[in-house]
C-alpha cells in the first residue's frame, strides 16, 4: 500500500515535503525520479509552495493593514518563471541591477510594481529603467539623484533608503544597518534628512517614502519593532519640516529553517507583528498611515527549493572524517563558503532509515574549503545515492556561477506530481558562448 506521510520533525526543514514508501516527495514527484529524468545537481522548485507563502503575505496585509504592497526581492531567486508564478497574485518585485529589471519584466512582472534597488546604479541601468517606466527608484547614493533628474521627462517616483541603525542578531556579511554599512543613508548623523530635502529641488523627482532593510535571515521581532520605531520617528521630523511621506518600505529578513532547530515565524507572525507595531506608531506619532512594503525573498522561495546531489567518491581519512562527495559544490550554492551556512541532507529514498554513519559532505571544486555540510549523520552512502539538501530555493541559483567551468544546474518547478524546466541545462557550449580567442588587429586600440 501507498503511504503518504508528512516528514516527520526531524526533517522541519523540509516543511511541507512528504515522504512516500521512504522516498522524498517534492510537489507530488518522486526525488530519485527527478534526478533520473533531469540529472543532478539539480534544483528542484516547489511552485504551489511558493505562491502559497506569497499568498499568505498578502492574506494577512489585507486584514491588519490593507494599505499595503508585497514586493518580491528578485535576488533571491530570479529567473522569468518566478515572476509568472508570483505576479498574477498582485505581487510586486524590487530589483537590483538591469539583468534583474530585464528578466523580471520577460517574466510578465508589470513595471508599475516593480522598485529599483541598489547602492551604485548605473547610468544605462538607471535610464533603462526609467525608459521601461520602474513604479519607483530607491535611491541610495547622491550621485543617482542627478542620473534621475538627467534621464526622467515625468515626476519619478523615489524613496530615500535610510539607515536607522539597527544590528539584527545574523551574520555580518548580511546585516545591513550596521553604522558602517554601504547601505543607506544614515538617520543619526541628519544625512538622511539632508537627502530627502534635497530632493524637494527638483521639479521631476517626487519623494514618496523611505525604504530601510535591516537584514536578512532575522527570527526575532525585536529588530522589526526598532526599526518601525526610528523610521516613524524620522517621518515625524520630516512632517515637522512639511514634508509628506506616503510609504515606508520594511524591505524583507523575515528568516526561514535550514537546520532542525531552526526557529522562524510565519509570515502571518512577521506581519501581524509588523502591521501592529506601525498602527501604533502611527497612532502615538499623530503620522499619516503610510502604505506599508514589504520586500520578503528568502521567506517566498527559500523553503521552496530542495537541491539533489549524486553521491560519488567517498574517502575516508583514518581517524579524522569520511567525506562523501557529490556533483555539486560552491559553484550552485556559495552560501557555507561565504556564511558558514549550514544545511541538513536525506538520502532521498532512504529519508527515514536509520542515520548510522558520519559524513562530511564535499563539493567537487578545487578548494579545501568546498564543504557542504560538516558532521552530518546519514544512512550509510553508496556512491549512486541520490542526496537532498532541504531550503535551497533563495540565494541559490540566484548566487551559482561557473566555477571551475561547472554548469549551473538546471531549475526544474514541480507541481501536482507533473515536472518542467524553469531554468534550462547549461551545456559546456553555453560556457564558452562569449568567450573569443583574441586577435588583435594591426590599427592600434
Ligand atoms: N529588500 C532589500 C532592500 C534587500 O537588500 C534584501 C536582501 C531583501 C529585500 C530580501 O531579503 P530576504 O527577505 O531575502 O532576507 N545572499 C544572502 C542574502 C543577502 C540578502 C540581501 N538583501 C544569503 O544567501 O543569505
Amino acid at each position: 500500500m501507498m503511504m503518504t506521510k508528512k516528514t516527520d520533525e526531524l526533517f522541519a526543514p523540509f516543511g511541507s515535503l512528504a515522504v512516500r514508501n521512504g522516498e522524498l516527495i517534492i510537489g507530488g514527484c518522486g526525488a530519485n525520479d527527478l534526478a533520473k529524468k533531469y540529472g543532478t545537481p539539480l534544483y528542484v522548485f516547489d511552485v504551489d509552495r511558493a505562491v502559497s507563502t506569497a499568498a499568505a503575505y498578502i492574506g494577512i496585509l489585507e486584514k491588519e493593514y490593507p494599505d499595503f504592497t508585497v514586493c518580491y526581492a528578485s535576488k533571491a531567486f530570479c529567473c522569468t518563471g518566478i515572476y509568472s508564478f508570483l505576479a498574477p497574485l498582485g505581487v510586486g518585485a524590487d530589483v537590483v541591477s538591469g539583468g534583474e529589471l530585464y528578466t523580471a519584466l520577460k517574466g510578465g512582472m508589470p513595471a508599475d510594481r516593480i522598485y529599483f534597488h541598489g547602492n551604485n546604479k548605473t547610468e544605462s541601468e538607471i535610464s533603462y529603467a526609467i525608459d521601461a517606466g520602474v513604479e519607483c527608484f530607491v535611491i541610495d547614493s547622491e550621485r543617482e539623484i542627478e542620473l534621475i533628474a538627467k534621464h526622467t521627462k515625468k515626476p519619478q517616483n523615489v524613496l530615500v533608503r535610510v539607515n536607522p541603525g539597527v544590528e539584527a542578531h545574523t551574520h555580518r556579511f548580511i546585516q545591513t544597518t550596521t553604522p558602517d554599512s554601504k547601505f543607506g543613508f544614515s538617520i543619526a548623523d541628519g544625512s538622511a534628512a539632508r537627502i530627502v530635502k534635497s530632493l524637494q529641488n527638483y521639479k521631476n523627482i517626487k519623494f514618496v517614502g523611505l525604504s530601510c532593510h535591516i537584514g536578512s535571515q532575522i527570527f526575532e521581532l525585536e529588530p522589526f519593532e526598532i526599526a518601525i520605531e526610528k523610521t516613524t520617528d524620522f517621518i515625524l521630523e520630516l512632517n515637522r519640516s512639511g514634508i509628506d511621506v506616503k510609504r515606508l518600505d520594511l524591505g524583507g529578513g523575515f528568516g526561514i529553517h535550514y537546520l532542525k532547530g531552526d526557529l522562524p515565524l510565519t509570515p502571518e507572525k512577521y506581519m501581524a507583528h509588523t502591521a501592529k507595531c506601525l498602527k501604533s506608531a502611527v497612532e502615538r506619532k499623530h503620522i499619516n498611515p503610510p502604505r506599508l512594503v514589504v520586500e520578503p525573498g528568502r521567506s517566498i522561495v527559500g523553503e521552496a527549493g530542495v537541491t539533489l546531489y549524486t553521491v560519488g567518491a567517498i574517502k575516508t581519512i583514518k581517524d579524522v572524517k569520511t567525506y562523501a562527495a557529490v556533483d555539486g559544490g560552491m559553484f550552485e550554492n556559495p552560501r557555507v563558503a561565504m556564511y558558514d551556512a549550514e544545511y541538513t541532507a536525506v538520502v532521498a529514498d532512504r529519508v527515514n532509515a536509520e542515520r548510522t554513519h558520519k559524513y562530511s559532505i564535499a563539493g567537487k571544486c578545487c578548494e579545501s574549503g568546498d564543504v557542504l555540510i560538516e558532521g552530518i549523520m546519514l544512512p550509510e552512502l553508496h556512491a549512486g545515492d541520490i542526496l537532498a539538501v532541504p531550503s535551497t530555493g533563495a540565494y541559490h541559483y540566484s548566487m551559482a556561477s561557473n566555477y571551475n567551468r561547472n554548469a549551473v544546474p538546471p531549475v526544474v518547478a514541480v507541481r501536482n506530481g507533473s515536472s518542467a524546466y524553469m531554468v534550462k541545462p547549461q551545456t559546456y557550449e553555453d560556457i564558452v558562448r562569449n568567450d573569443v580567442i583574441p586577435v588583435f588587429s594591426e590599427d592600434k586600440q
